[in-house]
């Protein structure tokens, strides 16, 4: 045994083990398996899979795989509960809510340690991290729901919720999505991941006793194939899932024209960025948190290190000898930081990509490469040197692994952080408030945090740009996710279903009145451009009449306009005041022109002359409403965590195709085209089929608006095939689309390439009410960015 003296000299740590007796005892209690939690009851348990203990190898307990049939049972309990639940005041489930963050709270150890023995965390991290969030979250939510009807007027709730999460916070995952789902009126199925379902069945025992009604929350353990029925069922509203790109895109596609909301939380490679200004001892203490934080699987680990090439050298020494100090073992022990990995699987994975890491010659350098003699661990990594196109650059590895590289400029850190197809977080250090800020800016993640890392809060939104994926969870804008805000529905109105028949070349045509080359050209990049198929097709009148020719464009005039539209992008840069200004401008030529264009909409449509007077009055008054908003669709500051200012703001896009329905020519590529460019985005828009002509007429409107080049593209053509093209696109970051149903399936499946964001409508929409800020809620996206404050 140790003398205290010889301690007193090594100040080496002692074991300090966090008992584990109730948990066991708990576990003891289920040795026969779980079943899964329907209806407020639990059911008989089934065919039962194993649940092990990463840190020992040992099996803990047997969870139900859940069959088609359990999820259906899910399904039918949550759509049994739902009118009643949805029925309660909002005050009603906010203390529903509150009883559930009470209990979470009383139960803070028991939960920390069953998160910790079924995921190897270290109890550390579940008692001081997740399980306090935990409760945190189910209280702001609490919130939430007394505010819901005032707060979000004009919004119901979605239905019935399938939330599939994964098993790297499972009790917090489960609370991001059950606390917002119920706080905003809806019922939910949740599947926990396979390797670590306790804390939810845990949690489903808290269900019944804060006395939650039975089928509002309901818990199906399973694997993967579990998780899918649960996408495919169709008494499914909404699906909300976090875990891989990979299945993210599976369900992206097995969603597609399904009707059902979908929000994706995925992947990551965070860029961890440190200039030469930074303090360096605090930006170590921070790459400890990103990356050696829950053995780094974490969706959001700062796992790439950035760092400035004056002081790269000074960094990585104070690195490695704080790796030194890093003790890795069991998750158990409160003084352990690095824990155990989830699952053999997972440290295959890990370390198959270490493998294919060192066949390219990079150098991994480790302060301890000894490890528990049993269990799954990994040791904390350090890769200096990796160039941006290693494979351990560009995969998620989830692991300890940090890489390495260094940087000149700032605009090379931009370059280099924004190298991923990710997008999920950033960590940016540096004492120059300036840099910080600008680099914050113009990073393409969700979440960046400045001189802190992994910052997390209920009342913070969370979640990806690009294939990190699409939606967020936390505060006023994860609540969009579990409310229905749709614009008013419409009647159809009048149009011909357009025949689309090509005619060679845009030369004037016989049929055409007058025989002049009135053939309507694509504009593309502020010029008029011809169709590179060189054919055009005739717009009829409701007679049949032939009033004028219209390109047909097709994939390269597409891909031509995204170009241009990329190309276009400090209009996402100028100030809003400016946008303002250039919108107006649109408005006033519009208004100037107004009799014209009624004629075109008659002559297309054969409406009445009032009925196209008043499409475009309303065509000009919008324009108008968009211009006021341009400066007026604030973020804000969210009410986090002490001395940090948490800015949310909204960022456009970047690129977005927009693609018109025949109704409503005019006003509805007015409604799309102008909300989209007064939040800073560059549009690709594919007008009416059947009546293109008053957006070809459109941009002489643009033209003399001052509207640069580029902010404005138009594609004429077969609405349904631009549409394809653009979703598939890898360079189109958000897709509006009002078609017809296979139309709006084809978008959806089509996206989950590059995991665009979508919005599809197969319905008409009441254009003349198709206003306001749903419209500029879908034109952006919350980036939220921590700000600490203080020495
Ligand atoms: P995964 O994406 O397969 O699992 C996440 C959840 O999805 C689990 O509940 C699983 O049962 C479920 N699932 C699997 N296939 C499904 C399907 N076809 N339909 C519906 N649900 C399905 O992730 P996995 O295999 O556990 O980990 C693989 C890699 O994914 C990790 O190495 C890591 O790189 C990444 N990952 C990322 C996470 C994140 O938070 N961003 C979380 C977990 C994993």
């Amino acid at each position: 045994m140790a003398l205290v003296k010889d301690i007193l000299r090594s100040m080496d740590y002692g074991p300090s083990p966090e008992s584990s007796e109730h948990v066991r005892a708990w576990l003891e209690k289920h040795k026969a398996g779980f079943g899964h939690f329907i209806g407020g009851r639990f059911t008989r348990p089934g065919m039962l899979f194993d649940v092990f203990e990463p840190a020992t190898g040992e099996r803990i307990a047997g969870a139900t795989q859940g069959s088609d049939a359990d999820v259906g049972a899910a399904v039918a309990a949550a759509r049994k509960a739902l009118p009643k639940w949805a029925a309660l005041s909002g005050y009603e489930r906010s203390k529903h809510l509150y009883a559930l963050a009470r209990h979470v709270q009383k139960r803070e150890r028991f939960l920390s340690v069953i998160e910790t023995i079924d995921n190897g965390k270290p109890i550390r991290e579940s008692r001081d991290i997740d399980i306090p969030l935990v409760a945190r979250h189910f209280y702001h939510h609490a919130g939430w729901a007394s505010l819901i009807e005032t707060e979000f007027e004009g919004t119901r709730p979605v239905g019935v919720c399938g939330q599939i999460i994964p098993w790297n916070f499972p009790l917090l995952m489960l609370a991001w999505k059950i606390a917002p789902a119920l706080a905003a009126g809806n019922t939910a199925v949740l599947k926990p991941a396979e390797y670590t379902p306790l804390t939810a069945l845990a949690f489903a025992e808290i269900c019944v006793e804060a006395g939650l009604p039975a089928g509002a929350v309901n818990i199906v353990t399973g694997d993967g194939a579990t998780g899918a029925a649960l996408v495919a069922h169709e008494g499914v509203d909404k699906i909300a899932f976090t875990g891989s790109t990979e299945v993210g895109r599976a369900i992206r596609k097995a969603t597609a024209g399904t009707g059902k909301k979908l929000s994706l939380e995925l992947g990551g490679k965070s860029p961890f960025v440190v200039f030469e200004d930074a303090d360096l001892d605090s930006a170590v203490e921070g790459v400890v948190d990103a990356i050696w934080f829950n053995q780094g699987q974490v969706c959001c680990a700062g796992s790439r290190l950035l760092a400035a090439e004056g002081v790269a050298d000074a960094l990585y020494a104070k690195l490695r000898a704080r790796m030194a100090k890093l003790r890795v073992g069991d998750p158990l022990d409160k003084s352990t930081d690095v824990g155990a990995i989830v699952a053999p699987a997972q440290l295959e994975r890990i370390e198959r990509l270490m493998r294919e890491g060192a066949e390219e010659g990079l150098e991994f350098w480790r302060a301890d490469d000894r490890l528990p003699n049993r269990g799954c661990f990994y040791p904390p990594t350090l890769v200096t040197g990796v160039e941006p196109a290693s494979i351990l650059a560009r995969e998620e590895i989830f692991g300890p692994v940090l890489v390495a590289t260094t940087f000149r400029t700032p605009d090379e850190a931009v370059a280099l952080a924004n190298n991923t197809r990710y997008g999920l977080a950033a960590s940016v250090w540096t004492e120059n408030v300036n840099r910080a800020l600008e680099v914050a800016a113009r990073i393409k993640a969700g979440v960046v945090w400045i001189n802190s890392t992994n910052m997390f809060d209920a009342a913070s939104g969370f979640g990806g740009y690009r294939e990190s994926g699409f939606g967020r969870e936390g505060g006023r804008e994860g609540l969009f996710e579990y409310r229905i805000a749709e614009p008013p529905a419409g009647k159809p109105y009048p149009a011909k279903a357009a025949r689309l028949s090509a005619l060679p070349g845009t030369a004037p045509s016989s049929e055409f009145a007058g025989g002049l080359d009135r053939t309507a050209k694509l504009y593309v990049g502020g010029k008029q451009a011809r169709p590179d198929s060189g054919y055009s097709y005739a717009v009829l009148d409701p007679r049949g009449g032939v009033i004028g020719l219209a390109g047909l464009g097709n994939r390269k005039d597409v891909r031509n306009a995204v170009e241009a539209a990329a190309k276009a992008s400090s209009w996402g840069a100028a100030t809003a005041h400016n946008r303002a200004q250039v919108l107006y401008y649109v408005a006033e030529n519009l208004s100037a022109r107004a009799d014209e264009f009624a004629g075109r909409l008659r002559a297309m449509t054969g409406v009445s002359a009032r009925a196209a007077e008043a499409e475009v009055e309303a065509s000009v008054k919008r324009a108008f409403v968009y211009a006021g908003f341009a400066d007026k669709f604030d973020g804000a500051v969210h009410a986090t965590r002490s001395r940090f200012v948490t800015l949310a703001m909204n960022e456009p896009w970047g690129v977005m195709g927009i693609v018109c329905p025949n109704e409503a020519p005019l006003l509805a590529f007015v409604s799309f085209v102008m909300p989209a460019i007064a939040m800073g985005n560059c549009v690709v828009a594919v007008p009416s089929a059947a009546h293109p002509l008053s957006a070809t007429d459109f941009y002489t409107v643009l033209d003399a608006s001052d509207v640069s080049a580029g902010v404005v593209n138009i594609v004429t053509g077969e609405s349904n095939a631009l549409a394809a093209t653009l979703a598939e696109h890898d360079g189109v970051d958000a897709l509006w689309y009002v078609g017809d149903a296979a139309g709006a399936a084809k978008v959806e499946a089509l996206s989950a390439g590059n995991l665009k964001a979508t919005w599809v409508a197969s319905s008409a929409l009441d254009w003349p009410r198709a206003e306001g800020r749903a419209f500029l809620r879908r034109a952006t996206q919350v980036k939220n960015i921590w700000t600490p404050y203080g020495e």
